[in-house]
């Protein structure tokens, strides 16, 4: 006698099932989705101010973040700019219409899965026409730079800057900032597939434990910089 007809259940119902999990997991886990940003809207940060000066030049600092460690950095920039003179307004890129009325752009995103977030990705595609007429900063927060040294910059720079920009080649970046970034194991919002992934990236770059290599007083110079070849 069917083993299944005897449980009342129909032999193809459990592969059936199965398929439609599996289609469902492949969905749910696709990187658009696990790495949609932010995860929460605690991790956004938007500010502006106006500067002093009546004809201050307006800079736009555009960010992408998943868990608000590069939110913090585009604020410190936004910060040091303000603190200068000019007028800033930092926004998550996903809430920037129109580029028009600035003068300079400042694009930041996490790496994620050696990548650029999937919206700052999809900002500079929708605003590329833009963005090449305009002076563009760009920054990174990641992992990898958690020790700066000249090869870690070196592999960073070709791992996840120059493909970005060898595909958007009339984006001509006035500077590039690489900065470390913040990981916490113990956090509750990261997905289970996040944790693994970080436990795999902690085994290769040899970390183990919460870290935030974010360096203030480094990234306050780099925003300096960029203020000078603004101005
Ligand atoms: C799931 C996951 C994947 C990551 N992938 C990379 C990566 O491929 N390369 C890297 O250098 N850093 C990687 N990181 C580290 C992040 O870039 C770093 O934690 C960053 O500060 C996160 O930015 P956010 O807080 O703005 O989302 C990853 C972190 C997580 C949690």
């Amino acid at each position: 006698m069917n083993k299944h007809r005897s449980l009342g259940v129909h032999p193809r119902v459990p592969l059936k099932a199965l398929y439609l999990f599996m289609i469902g997991f492949i969905l749910f886990a696709s990187p658009a989705n696990l790495f949609s940003s932010p995860r929460t809207n605690d991790d956004l940060i938007e500010t502006s101010c106006v500067g002093e000066d009546q004809g201050a030049q307006r800079i736009l600092v555009a960010y992408d973040t998943i868990h608000g460690s590069t939110a913090e950095v585009a604020d410190h920039i936004g910060a040091e700019l303000c603190a200068r003179g000019f007028t800033v307004d930092i926004r998550f890129v996903g809430n920037v219409s129109s580029l028009e009325d600035y003068d300079a752009v400042i694009i930041g995103s996490a790496i994620y899965e050696f990548n650029w977030l999937p919206d700052a990705r999809r900002f500079v595609r929708h605003h590329y026409a833009t963005l090449a007429s305009k002076p563009v900063a760009v920054f990174i927060v990641c992992s990898a730079m958690y020790q700066d040294t000249p090869e870690s910059r070196d592999a960073v720079q070709k791992a996840f800057v120059s493909p970005l920009l060898n595909r958007y080649p009339a984006i001509s970046p006035l500077s590039i900032g690489l900065f470390g970034g913040a990981v916490d194991f113990n956090i509750n919002r990261y997905n289970l597939f996040e944790k693994f992934v970080l436990r795999i990236l902690g085994k290769v770059l040899g970390f183990t434990d919460s870290a935030d290599w974010r360096d203030w007083e480094y990234i306050s110079e780099w925003a300096q910089e960029v203020g000078d070849l603004v101005e």
